[in-house]
């Protein structure tokens, strides 16, 4: 599937690497809807990047948002092609804890969002794409998950985030399977560490020190090679139901 004149639909699109990816589609002639929490980010991005963005306030972890959020792509752009899910939290807490256990809500909020917000925004997205008009390929829609390589080599600490991207890793071929029927691919994206304002808040010499577990490159990622490689898997009919490490070849160590 090509960008252009393409509607993506990208949950936290108003940060990071969801808003490389709205930057990609825009450069590339396609329509970006961005779904986040956050108003003021998002409001900000459509008045940079005019009318080709639109911007839709929206609560992954609410089922009836997820449902509005592709209502509003559909009666914004008359349609809707891709989405990709970049809405995430991420938390470090230990299960023991120096100030006491780390409690099944906050355990509970990270798989909210991270992982039953990814399956809510793809449920609804899924309903409205299977109607599309197949391209000569028989493509109807693309969905594209970001996971983390915490699913694979989760660090003390990343109990509830390692389980929520384990569980984004584990679901991307069921849903290949099941939408395969309709043309419609799922793939997911395992980022390494990446520079985004995720990490903004980290002291400098943190960062440095994770960018030096990275092999090769030996720095942060940047969020553009992130959205390189969302612009790939949409334009590459044949990458489907996989998932792609993208991190320098690092895997993390227990701390
Ligand atoms: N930055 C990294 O190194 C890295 C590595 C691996 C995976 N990831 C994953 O990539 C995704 C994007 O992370 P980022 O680094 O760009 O972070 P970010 O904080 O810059 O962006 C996340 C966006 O998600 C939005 N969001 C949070 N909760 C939401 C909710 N309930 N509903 C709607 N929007 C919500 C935020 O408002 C924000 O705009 C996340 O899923 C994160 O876990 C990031």
């Amino acid at each position: 599937m090509r960008v252009k004149n393409k509607t993506f639909l990208v949950s936290g699109g108003a940060s990071g690497l969801g808003e490389a990816t709205v930057r990609m589609i825009v450069l590339n002639g396609g329509q970006a809807v961005i779904a986040d929490l956050d108003s003021t980010k998002g409001e900000d991005l459509v008045a940079e990047l005019g009318e080709a963005v639109t911007f839709v306030k929206t609560d992954v972890t609410n089922d009836e948002d997820a449902k509005s959020a592709v209502a509003h792509a559909v009666s914004h752009f008359q349609t809707l092609h891709g989405l990709i899910n970049c809405a995430g939290v991420g938390i470090a807490k230990k299960v023991l804890g120096k100030r006491g256990l780390h409690g099944v809500e906050t355990f509970q909020k990270v798989m909210q969002v991270n992982l039953i917000g990814t399956f809510s925004m793809i449920q609804h997205a899924a309903e409205v794409m299977k109607e599309n008009e197949p391209n000569r390929e028989g493509e109807r829609g693309v969905i594209i998950n970001t996971a983390s390589v915490a699913a694979f080599d989760g660090q003390i600490g990343q109990a509830a985030y390692a389980a929520s991207k384990g569980g984004v890793v584990s679901m991307t071929l069921p849903l290949a399977r099941e939408l395969s029927a309709f043309g419609i691919r799922v793939m997911s994206v395992a980022p390494g560490i990446f520079e985004t304002p995720m990490f903004a808040t980290l002291p400098e010499a943190a960062k440095q020190s994770l960018g030096q577990m990275t092999p090769f490159p030996n720095r942060l990622g940047h969020p553009k090679e992130y959205a390189d490689l969302v612009q790939h898997i949409i334009t590459n009919p044949m990458l489907n139901g996989e998932v792609i490490r993208l991190d320098g070849a690092i895997r993390m160590q227990m701390k």
